[in-house]
């Protein structure tokens, strides 16, 4: 591969925080405070993105709206995985025509991988005039300087040119409260799955370095954070890049080693790259959470090829049994397609097959959705949607009986847990995750929020375990 690690100059990312201070600055002299909307769609990495684009508009002196008719920037970060988060997305956006009409200085934005789509961009261009700004995930770091630009000019900007991505640092963060905190370790994909359009829209594989990952991760520890998720879209590559002999595995140990009570998940696994080096490395470090995500997408040897998966359903099997061995509490979860062009009845009775041999905690299902420039997309498809439909409801039923044996194992026993949050739920006015991240609706007072206490459950749901805090 071709691809040269680029890493931005501190010195852009200091002139963009001087854009910022500039806009403050004209902001404050026109007097009235700004309010902004950032709308995110879609994966993990996105919501990570957008405390960037939050931690821009903040240090431009904006404060924060949920409501599009009050906001002066709206910022909406995109998703392309599938059509119809793309639909949603564009309807939305449609709708905005009202508040843009009641407040024509708005600025409106589009940000994220569907509009890093050529085909996308124009289609905005073309239909949605409202839309003032148009930048992908290449541009995020200098969302100042495009914002400015269309604040000050008159013309709409779009900065969408293919790149293969590069490394930034330093970009100011506003996070979604501190107890729990994303951590972004690397960008990009290099694996080209036939049906995805993530590596053609999020450039290539790049690893940021170990000593500002570690860096970040201290920070967020020292701030109050007690579950660090680290993202990547391939996190089982981190590394090859930089060429320091620091694997993902090592990472893990070396954000294990910083002191304090946390908890590090990570996502995604591709299974192709699992070891056994980062089973024995989860097992062995305390603060790594027992959760694996490792997305199968299918059972059949055929569609997996026609995938470009780059293993079998047997070599899959024994990775996750290799992974239950090192750790038998294991919470493992996965990704499912149904309905992958040419995947007959048949070949999707083994996907079902598999499941019920490996029997996830938790899935993730997906009928199958042709993105546009993608190998897949071109494939014959004949299978009506009406019977992808039937299959992924049997996927889906499968899923859900299994999850739900699964939780009943919790009933009785006591665990550990994070609690993050409040419910509308009256009997169970507390939420609150186990170290496997199941969900677990919980009775106890408000002060144990934030906080890691023990709980006994009682009732278990397919998707939520329910329980009280034990003294
Ligand atoms: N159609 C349906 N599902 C898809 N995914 C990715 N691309 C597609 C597509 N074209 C699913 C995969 C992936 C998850 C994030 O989304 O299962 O793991
Ligand atoms: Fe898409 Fe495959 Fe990369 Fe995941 S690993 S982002 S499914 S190309």
């Amino acid at each position: 591969m071709s691809y040269k690690r680029q890493e931005i100059p501190q010195s852009e990312i200091s002139r963009q925080l001087e854009i910022c201070a500039r806009v403050r600055e004209r902001l404050a002299a026109a007097g009235r405070p700004m309010l902004a909307l950032v709308d995110t769609y879609g994966c993990q990495q996105n919501e990570s993105d957008s405390e960037v684009l939050r931690g821009y508009l903040r240090e431009m002196g904006c404060g924060f709206t949920d409501d599009e008719f009050q906001a002066d920037i709206i910022v909406v970060n995109t998703c392309a995985v599938r059509e119809h988060a793309e639909m949603r997305i564009l309807g939305n956006v449609g709708a905005l025509n009202h508040a843009k009409k009641a407040k024509p200085d708005q600025i409106i934005a589009l940000c994220g991988c569907m509009v890093q789509q050529e085909h996308m961009a124009e289609r905005v261009k073309r239909s949605y005039p409202i839309v003032n700004l148009v930048f992908g995930p290449h541009e995020l770091w200098r969302f100042p300087e495009l914002l400015e630009r269309s604040m000050t000019g008159k013309k709409r900007v779009f900065e969408t040119r293919q790149s293969d991505g590069a490394v930034s640092e330093g970009m100011p963060r506003a996070r979604d409260g501190a107890l729990k905190g994303w951590l972004s370790v690397m960008y990009g994909c290099n694996n080209f799955c036939t049906y995805c359009v993530v590596p053609y829209v999020r450039g290539r594989e790049r690893s940021r370095r170990p000593e500002d990952i570690v860096r970040e991760a201290r920070s967020l520890v020292e701030n109050g954070c007690k579950d660090i998720t680290l993202l990547g879209q391939n996190v089982n590559s981190y590394g090859r890049d930089l060429g320091l002999g620091v694997d993902f595995a090592d990472l893990i140990r070396m954000i294990n080693d910083i002191p304090g009570e946390f908890l590090i998940r990570f996502m995604t696994s591709h299974p192709k790259d699992a070891t056994e080096k980062l089973f024995k490395t989860m097992a062995e470090c305390k603060k790594c959470a027992r959760q694996l995500h490792l997305p199968v997408q299918a059972g059949n040897d055929r569609v997996l090829r026609a995938m470009n998966r780059g293993y079998t359903a047997a070599q899959y099997i024994e990775k996750a049994e290799l992974a239950r061995r090192y750790m038998p509490d294991l919470v493992l979860t996965t990704d499912i397609i149904a309905g992958f062009p040419g995947e007959t009845d048949g070949e999707f009775a083994d996907t079902l097959e598999l499941v019920r041999r490996v029997r996830y905690d938790a899935m993730f299902t997906f009928i199958y959705s042709p993105r546009v420039g993608t190998p897949a997309a071109a494939l014959p498809d004949p299978m009506p949607r009406q019977d992808k439909q039937k299959n992924f409801d049997r996927l889906l039923e499968l899923s859900n009986a299994i999850s739900q044996e699964k939780h009943n194992e919790y009933v009785g026993r006591t665990l550990r847990v994070l609690v993050d949050g409040e419910n509308s739920d009256r009997q169970y006015p507390l939420t609150s995750r186990t170290n496997g991240g199941r969900l677990v609706h919980l009775r106890g007072g408000r002060e144990l929020i934030g906080q890691f206490t023990d709980v006994k459950i009682e009732k278990a749901a397919t998707w939520a375990l329910f329980g009280e805090a034990a003294e």
